[in-house]
């Protein structure tokens, strides 16, 4: 695979700063040579400039950093669906309001390429939010209500071609607030949220969802929030939630993605290298990238998945 590094440093998302350094982490924890040492080929295009910053505003007096935001998603949008017929994209973040461009981004290449665009969130959070509904006034919460085309998104470009519920799995969830959560009620999205992780385990859940890709051709994106993890194993994050997933269950995952060999795109949100233990949260990012993207501890033939 051909891997092109987009560095994304986003911090008006949320409001701990410190995701900002996201990108300058992952190349100090080595993601290049660990994707070159799996016989990958990377290309790393730096860090993204956002677009000039506007004056834009909107009826929820919540909701702050809109214009940077605004000046990101439209700069991550071309930068994403640029890098798409090339290669596969590893948005290095940044907070999660970057999604709002990568997933835009991938929708322009999708309808380009006339296929499906998937999604697999991988977070604590469902970030199902609209402009109009946070009441936090963090847009690292909305990114996935936007792709899904809900209304509340002025003044956002509307997102190119909303994402089918069926088309979207949210893994590893256990915080919704109420808004999210009546939004979500419309919606055919799976959510897979820790009461499903304990009592399934990892594999049936995913397998499910992959299955539906492949039968689609579809694109799959990947959005990996660090907060999928459990804090104890990755404490560099702003808005940990504790019960996460464990380090054995995340790389569990990434070994399946990869085996299915789908995944054609992937974010990597809110490392807050500020909050790290000397770069140990970092390091596990880097490493479950590296699963994802075939390392194995011992080589079998490829289960059909
Ligand atoms: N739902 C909460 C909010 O709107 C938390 C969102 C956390 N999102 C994230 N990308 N970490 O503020
Ligand atoms: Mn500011
Ligand atoms: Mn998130
Ligand atoms: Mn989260």
């Amino acid at each position: 695979t051909h891997c092109i590094l987009l560095g994304a440093p986003v911090d008006e998302g949320q409001r701990r700063p410190g995701c900002l350094m996201g990108p300058a982490a992952y190349r100090t924890a080595g993601l290049a040579a660990t994707l070159a040492a799996l016989g990958h080929s990377v290309e790393d295009r730096g860090d993204v400039a956002p677009d000039p910053i506007g004056q834009q505003s909107c009826a929820n007096p919540a909701v702050h950093h809109l214009p940077e935001t605004l000046a990101w998603t439209g700069a991550l949008r071309r930068a994403t669906a640029a890098a798409l017929p090339h290669g596969m994209p590893i948005i290095m973040g940044g907070d999660h309001s970057l999604a709002l461009g990568t997933l835009a981004g991938v929708a322009d290449h999708a309808a380009q390429a006339g296929r499906a665009q998937f999604v697999i969130w991988l977070d604590a959070h469902s970030d199902f939010h609209t402009v109009a509904s946070t009441t936090s006034g963090n847009l690292h919460g909305t990114p996935m209500a936007y792709a899904s085309g809900l209304p509340g998104f002025d003044p956002f470009p509307p997102f190119p071609a909303p994402i089918p519920g069926e088309n979207i799995c949210m893994f590893g969830i256990r915080s919704v607030d109420p808004a999210e959560h009546a939004a979500m009620q419309d919606t055919e999205i799976t959510v897979n949220d820790m009461r499903v992780l304990d009592e399934q385990g990892v594999v049936a859940p995913l397998r499910g969802f992959l299955d539906r890709v492949r039968a689609a051709d579809g694109l799959l994106h990947v959005s990996l929030d660090v907060d999928f993890l459990d804090p104890s194993i990755a404490p560099a994050v702003g808005t940990t939630v504790p019960g996460g997933t464990t380090f054995r269950e995340a790389h569990l995952v990434m070994e399946l993605l990869h085996e299915s060999g789908l995944v054609t795109s992937l974010d990597l949100v809110e490392l807050n290298p500020f909050l790290d233990e000397r770069g140990r949260t970092a390091r596990l990012m880097v490493e479950l990238v590296g699963s994802l993207m075939g390392r194995k501890v011992f080589d079998r033939p490829t289960r059909s998945f």
